[in-house]
């Protein structure tokens, strides 16, 4: 992995704006009103990220995330703190830094609303100066990664939404960005599309080193492509760190179901018992769910002791999915911050 190509040092952003009076009467007022509230989207905010890592920027509505990406563009200017993208200040080299980045907002589209998708291409070709032959050759890869032809000659009015985050995701690719912001780049989308455009983000990032910073509600977006995950809650960072590490962290309990081929007698029963000095047991109706630390024991082990004592049927394995990781987290945000 190379060297760190964005860097965010202390980053604050707050918005300032007039103060709302509740009722009609006061929607009124609030128009004559000079009064202000200052609201501070991202608080502080810290992190460097290595050429080429592709990380996930979580957290709930509102937590300061698309507000982030938009300092890392230029579109925002930080209240304080400095935000360094490929060696520029992206909002003060506006122009520069638009020619290192990529952007995708998933929730509105950067092409233009009338033109044809193919000509849309041609526009930006030339607003970026890509050469002939290299337009011509990352078209070509990706028609084939995003499969735009069926659609090329449409207005971008006329798209479906997966077409047109296909197409979006290409406009922002077209001048091969060393950096690509998805800010949800799958809302809304199918299965298949939703494959389509993660095994887009995986090829490009493979073969041109895009490193790749992306915000999704989508934790399965994550699990697919991310290998670090960045949280942040009410504009802090409260969680940053390896999908692997954070597994550890907190992830690492295992439950275990057994349905029972028949149903233990009394000193099959009474053994089942004993294990719950190890293991945290629970009844149910035709078997028993056995909880238990991955750092204490394994798998294969707590299946052979249960089936060592009964006749068992069927065995399921639940893993702890990120998203309950996830929600512990932001739960432990909310606790500290009461
Ligand atoms: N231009 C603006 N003027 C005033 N407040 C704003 C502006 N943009 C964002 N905010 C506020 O800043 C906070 C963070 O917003 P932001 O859009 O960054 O959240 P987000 O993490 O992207 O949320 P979501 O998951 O809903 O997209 C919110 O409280 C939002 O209302
Ligand atoms: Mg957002």
């Amino acid at each position: 992995m190379g060297e760190n190509i964005i860097e965010l040092n202390n980053v604050r952003k707050e918005f300032v704006t007039a103060k709302h009076y509740p009722g009609f009467k006061g929607a009124v007022k609030g128009l004559f009103s000079k009064e202000t509230v200052t609201k501070t989207a991202v608080d502080d905010i810290s992190f460097a990220i290595r050429e080429g890592e592709m990380v996930g920027y979580i957290g709930s509505n509102g937590a300061g995330k698309s507000t982030t990406i938009k300092m890392m563009s230029g579109i925002l200017t930080p209240t304080s703190g400095t935000c360094s993208v490929n060696g520029l200040e992206p909002y003060k080299e506006r122009k520069k830094n638009a020619r290192n980045i990529g952007v995708v907002f998933g929730q509105r589209t950067q092409l233009w609303w009338d033109l044809p998708l193919g000509e849309t291409y041609t526009v930006l070709k030339e607003i970026y100066e890509v050469s002939r032959h290299d337009f011509e050759e990352r078209m070509a890869f990706l028609n084939d990664v995003l499969n735009l032809q069926e659609f090329m000659h449409s207005t971008v009015r006329t798209l479906s939404l997966g077409q047109r985050m296909r197409a979006d995701l290409a406009a922002a690719l077209l001048h091969n960005p060393k950096v690509l912001y998805l800010d949800e780049p799958t809302i809304g989308l199918d299965v298949v599309v939703k494959d389509r455009i993660r095994q887009a983000i995986r090829e490009i990032n493979q073969k041109y080193n895009t490193t790749v910073i992306l915000t999704t509600h989508d934790l399965s977006d994550i699990e697919e492509l991310c290998q670090r995950i960045i949280i942040i809650d009410a504009g802090k960072k409260i969680y940053d760190s390896t999908l692997n590490q954070l597994r550890q962290d907190y992830g690492d309990s295992c439950r275990i179901v057994f349905e029972w081929k028949q149903s233990p007698n009394a000193r099959q029963a009474d053994m089942l018992q004993q294990l719950s000095g190890q293991f945290t047991l629970h009844r149910q109706e035709n078997g028993i769910q056995v909880r238990f630390s991955k750092k204490e024991c394994t798998v294969a082990e707590v299946i052979a002791k249960v089936m060592g004592i009964a006749e068992v049927k069927d065995v399921q394995i639940k893993e702890t999915e990120l998203t309950d990781i996830v929600k512990k987290i932001y739960q432990g945000s909310e606790d500290r911050a009461v």
